[in-house]
């Protein structure tokens, strides 16, 4: 069993006097195509990590859920039975409560568990971690409360969670990927239909996350003011074209027509959105070729590369910091891709690298952001990985591997 299973036992005994009858883990995930494209219903390309949210639970035997944070060292408690709000204490708890609340909802008749948790997904890194946490309380409420709902409809709920309770108002792509990852494999996943179909990697490319180490604050009103702009890039262009829902129904041949008619700004953020479900099918579809890998794996690459530099100059959610880490990236040898992942304006970058590259790769780019920003960034290379599994305790834990 390995360590961190038998120490989130021993606190679970330690804390609360109980042994686990469940081991818990949901992954963080990395974003390898289409930014900003969830909420304008439109196709993402995210991988499941294997580094996740892990928790040891038991039954509370009651309708008491009572968590325990092994890396904040806080706990904090609830009544499954009485009106649940937000903990400002123990904001790290909203997640589970967050979940609770829409399963209940729902219309789910939920047990109460105890659970000791810690994970390993940087937090505010862009990583997701949020989400993990939301889907591994799903995934415990699974197995404490045996429900029937299938794992997309635990994705939307525990996306509601998030934007309803908790207050931020993201789209799908973080909690679905959590919950239906596949080992070795990307995940297209259509964010209007929910549709999704595994992609496979190649063995000899590498993905490698670089972390700029800024954190903002202002993430969440930029990401509004985002989302508004598409809204209102929708609005303005239904007037030409009345049967459009989301900027998903756009073509890059609409925005040619009718694009000089939006305000500048508008345009561009459409611009980047419209384009950037193309590169995803256009990436997907190189990959799925399967004839001659390396020209496949080059062109989603590229569109890495485009995607980034959209980012940058369209949707202007990168930073400098991040800017530096893709301009450095691509300089390297063996680098078929690299761009700025998640919501932006800090965290991480993802770098698709050969795999005979990435021993040299990863202390050149350290070493160039070192040089231009005055610190090495953390960064490790992960592996696609299976999504959200809980496991009698009994047995070894749930593998992401
Ligand atoms: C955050 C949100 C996601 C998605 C990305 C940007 O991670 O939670 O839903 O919108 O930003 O692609």
């Amino acid at each position: 069993m390995p360590d961190i299973w038998q120490t989130l036992s021993a606190h679970l005994r330690a804390t609360w006097g109980r042994e686990p009858t469940f081991f818990v883990q949901a992954p963080g995930r990395v974003n390898l195509l289409g930014e900003h494209t969830d909420y304008n219903d439109g196709f993402v390309l995210p991988i499941a990590i294997d580094r996740a949210m892990r928790l040891a639970i038991a039954p509370s035997g009651d309708a008491r859920v009572r968590l325990a944070s092994l890396d904040l060292g806080q706990a904090s408690e609830f009544d499954l039975a009485q009106p649940i709000a937000r903990d400002p204490a123990a904001p790290w708890s909203d997640y589970v409560r967050g979940v609770a609340t829409m399963l209940l909802d729902a219309g789910a008749v939920l047990a109460g568990f105890d659970a000791v948790l810690s994970g390993d997904v940087p937090i505010g890194a862009g990583l997701s971690s949020s989400a993990a946490l939301e889907v591994a309380a799903a995934r415990a409420f699974q197995a404490m409360s045996a429900l029937q709902f299938d794992d997309v409809t635990l994705a939307r709920l525990c996306q509601r969670a998030e934007s309803e309770f908790v207050g931020v108002n993201c789209g799908i792509m973080d909690q679905f990927i959590s919950l239906l990852g596949r080992r070795d494999h990307a995940l297209l996943i259509d964010c209007r239909s929910l549709d999704y179909r595994q992609v496979p990697l190649p063995g000899d490319v590498r993905v490698v996350v670089i972390d700029s180490g800024v954190r903002r604050e202002l993430v969440s009103s930029a990401y509004n003011e985002r989302r508004a702009q598409c809204q209102e890039g929708v609005r303005r262009l239904r007037q030409h074209l009345p049967h459009i829902q989301a900027l998903r129904d756009v073509t890059p041949a609409d925005l040619a027509r009718y694009g000089s008619e939006l305000p500048p700004v508008v345009r561009r953020r459409c611009r980047h959105v419209v384009l950037e479900d193309q590169r995803v099918l256009d990436g997907v579809a190189a990959l799925e070729r399967g004839d001659g890998v390396a020209d496949d794996v080059a062109v989603l690459g590229a569109a890495l590369n485009a995607s980034h530099v959209s980012l940058r100059d369209d949707y202007e959610v990168s930073c400098p910091e991040l800017d530096v880490l893709a301009e450095a990236a691509w300089q390297q040898p063996g680098c078929l891709g690299a761009r700025m992942t998640g919501a932006g304006f800090g965290g991480c970058t993802v770098n698709l690298v050969r795999a005979d590259a990435v021993d040299a790769f990863v202390p050149a780019v350290q070493a160039a952001y070192q040089v231009q920003v005055g610190r090495v960034p953390p960064a490790f290379v992960c592996q696609a990985a299976d999504g959200a599994r809980a496991t009698p305790a009994n047995g070894t834990g749930p593998n992401l591997l």
